[in-house]
Formats: structure tokens, sequence, C-alpha cells
């Protein structure tokens, strides 16, 4: 079964991968901000995001774009606090955050020190109180696992589960942990959706994902289908090898 899946731009390696996500990133800023006052932006973790967001806070992209004015968000956490090597917001905190100097209180981050479910119905308010009942991201970064999770919707459970919330806290089994992460219904609000992936590792499930049949209890990733919004892959050549 063929699917619709968004656009799908493959590149040579990860660190074109890196550039293409950075570039798109703070276009889509520019561009968003030419109309609006601020740009809301769901960051992710993992190794892609990492390496752009050090472009993006290297020139030209710091020069080029007005970060005082986008509010940064977070897509998932883990369960520890935000000083630990582990943590989604410590990384990005690092690796953008930090080196352009964002006001912190421009920065809404999971509390992942705290008790996962009471953190995860906190995250839900802040969504709220910052972007409306309903809220709508203007940009959530995303990337897949080589199980096919993405965000912390890990297989194994139905990540269409619980959907009326915002945040949840699963257990996932395979981590023997919690995690929070914003539900599909946060995801598919956004006016955009970015999920990256680089490496051998993500060829089978790349493929499984975009061309098999729908399975998201299997791959959650399958769940990514913005409502009104667009949804851009971005893949390196190893991840996209098995795709006809
Ligand atoms: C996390 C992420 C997670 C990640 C994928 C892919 O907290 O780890 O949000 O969903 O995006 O595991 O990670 P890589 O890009 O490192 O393969």
């Amino acid at each position: 079964m063929t699917r619709t899946v968004g656009t799908l731009t493959v590149v040579r390696d990860p660190e074109a991968l890196a550039q293409a996500v950075a570039t798109c990133v703070g276009d889509e800023i520019r561009a968003a901000l030419a109309n609006a006052e601020t740009f809301s932006l769901a960051l992710a973790g993992g190794t892609t995001p990492k390496a752009a967001y050090a472009l993006m806070a290297a020139a030209p992209l710091r020069d080029r774009i007005g970060w005082a004015d986008v509010r940064f968000f977070f897509g998932d956490e883990r369960c520890v606090g935000p000083d630990d090597p582990q943590s989604n917001y410590k990384m990005a905190h690092d690796n953008l955050l930090e080196p352009l100097g964002i006001d912190p209180a421009h920065v809404f981050r999971m509390r992942g020190e705290d008790q996962p479910a009471g953190a995860a119905r906190q995250y839900a308010q802040t969504l709220r109180r910052e972007l409306g009942s309903e809220p709508q991201l203007d940009l959530t970064m995303l990337g897949m696992g080589p199980d096919g999770h993405t965000a912390s919707l890990f297989p194994g459970s139905d990540p269409l589960e619980d959907d009326a919330q915002l945040v949840r806290a699963p257990y996932v089994q395979k981590l023997a942990a919690h995690r929070l992460t914003v539900t599909p219904r946060v995801i598919n609000a956004s006016k955009l959706v970015l999920v990256a992936t680089a490496g051998a590792e993500k060829a089978a499930a790349l493929a499984a994902v975009l061309r098999g049949p729908r399975d998201p209890l299997r791959y959650p990733v399958q769940v990514v289908a913005p409502g009104r919004g667009r949804l851009v892959w971005f893949a390196d050549r190893a991840a996209a090898a098995a795709l006809p």
C-alpha cells in the first residue's frame, strides 16, 4: 500500500542531513516571522537534531533569524533532570539555546525530574497557556528510531491511545523507564512537521513506514499526518537505501 507521506528529501550523509534540516527550519522561521510576531518550535532529541542545532547556532543561520521571537517547546523528554546528560533539554540548551543567548522565559521545557504523570499534565497546561486550548505549533521537529518510534511514542502500545490528551507519560517497556511525549494530536495539529532520520540501521524501518502497510502499533511514526499542515521527511542515503 502506498500512502501520501508528504515530501521526502534524500541527501548524501548525516552532515548534509543536518545542513538540510537546519536550512529548512531557518527558512520556515524567517518566512513565518515576516507575518507573525512569534514562532513556536518544538525541538527533538537525537543525533540529527543535535548537529542541526549546532548549525543553527552558528553563522550564517545565527544571524539571519529573529531568534528572539522564537518560542521553544519540546516534543519529548526523558524522565531525568535538566542537567542530566540524557536530557533532551540539556542537549538543546548546550547546542542551541545557550549559544544563541535565548531568553529562558522563551523556553518551555518538560519537567523530566517530576513525577511523570504530573509532569505530563503540567506540560499540557503549559502548551494551552502559551498556544491556546487547541495548541498549534508552527513547526515540530521529530526523529525516527530504528524501531519506528518517534518523539517518545514507542512500538508495543497504541500511539493513538489517550490521544484526547496533549501530553502523556508512557512507560516504555524496552527502556524500563517512563518518558514524556506530546501525543499525535499535538504533532498533527502542527503547521509543519519535519522528520529527519539517518543511518543504515533506519533503512528497513523507513521503507516499511513509507511504503509498507499501515501498522502504527509496530511503527508509531506512521501516525504522523498533519491534518492541515505540511509533512517533510529528510533522510540520508543510508537510511533511504531500502526505498524503491
Ligand atoms: C529522543 C528523541 C527520539 C529520537 C529518535 C531518533 O528523545 O531520543 O526525541 O524520538 O528522535 O530516537 O534519534 P536519532 O536521530 O539519534 O537516531
